[in-house]
């Protein structure tokens, strides 16, 4: 295969065509009509060399990772079967944004990039991308009420993405402020979607433990929102960094 040329998506969801697999069960969802799982694969192979300037490795891990998010962005119910979804700590529903957990270096950032650059062409499910320590920064810029305005205008979107939460500092400005926290509970307020994303907090690779040490970091309520706000998926895999 030469470098940049798609792939055949059966590498990926060989899973598909496994006889328990229910091929056949109609699908309603409003994404499946904008795009099939092929051309969403087919883009995604393509993005994924033009931003990142590699062909996209597949190995086992990669494939469940990635698995899980072309169900859920593609609403197909095969999401609720993806072993990379944590089921009993809250209901995973697609009305609800994600949490994605995982080890360094395994395509956290750069899968939810080329899903921003891709989804960009379709307005149901286009979503903008900040990372959290970007989003500290440019709170700290602020010099007047009006500036505050424009970032949080900035950000007041139907879906954004926040990469690495938990990694930022709190952002100061005319005293010290939980920004991240702030924006999540906003967020729930207006009802929007939020996808996020966190290292794991320690070598145990614990689910629960990692978010409670969010819930520290941002607050009990923040805490609590997060379960109704996210479904919870486990990136696994080695990093990927060369
Ligand atoms: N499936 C893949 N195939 C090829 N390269 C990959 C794959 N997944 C990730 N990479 C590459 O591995 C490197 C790390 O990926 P990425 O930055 O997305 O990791 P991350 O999970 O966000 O890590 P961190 O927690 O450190 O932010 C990048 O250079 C990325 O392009
Ligand atoms: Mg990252």
């Amino acid at each position: 295969m030469r470098i940049g040329e798609t792939q055949p998506i059966r590498e990926v969801f060989s899973l598909i065509s496994s006889p328990t697999s229910k091929k056949t069960k109609p699908n309603t969802s409003k994404s499946k009509t904008i795009i099939t799982k092929q051309q969403l694969w087919n883009l995604f192979c393509n993005d994924f060399f033009k931003i990142h300037g590699k062909v996209i490795t597949q190995n086992e891990d990669a494939i469940e990772n990635l698995k899980v998010l072309f169900y859920y962005f593609l609403e197909d119910s095969d999401f609720f079967k993806s072993k990379n979804l944590i089921k009993h700590l809250n209901e995973p529903t697609f009305n609800k944004g994600l949490i994605i957990i995982g080890g360094v270096g395994i395509g956290k950032t750069a899968y939810l990039k080329c899903f921003e650059n891709i989804f960009h062409r379709f307005s149901s499910l286009r979503f903008k991308g900040y990372s959290a320590k970007h989003l500290v920064r440019e709170f700290e810029k602020c010099t007047s009420p009006l500036d505050k305005d424009l970032f949080y205008n900035e950000i007041d979107r139907k879906r954004i993405f926040i990469d690495d939460i938990g990694s930022e500092k709190d952002a100061s400005n005319y005293g010290i402020i939980n920004l991240i926290g702030e924006i999540i509970s906003d967020r729930y307020d207006k009802n929007q979607k939020t996808f996020l994303t966190t290292n794991f907090i320690n070598a145990n690779h614990n689910v629960e433990d990692t978010l409670q040490a969010l819930g520290k970091r941002y607050g009990h309520r923040n805490y609590d929102r997060l379960f109704e706000m996210c479904n919870i998926i486990v990136f696994t895999g080695q990093s990927m960094r060369k």
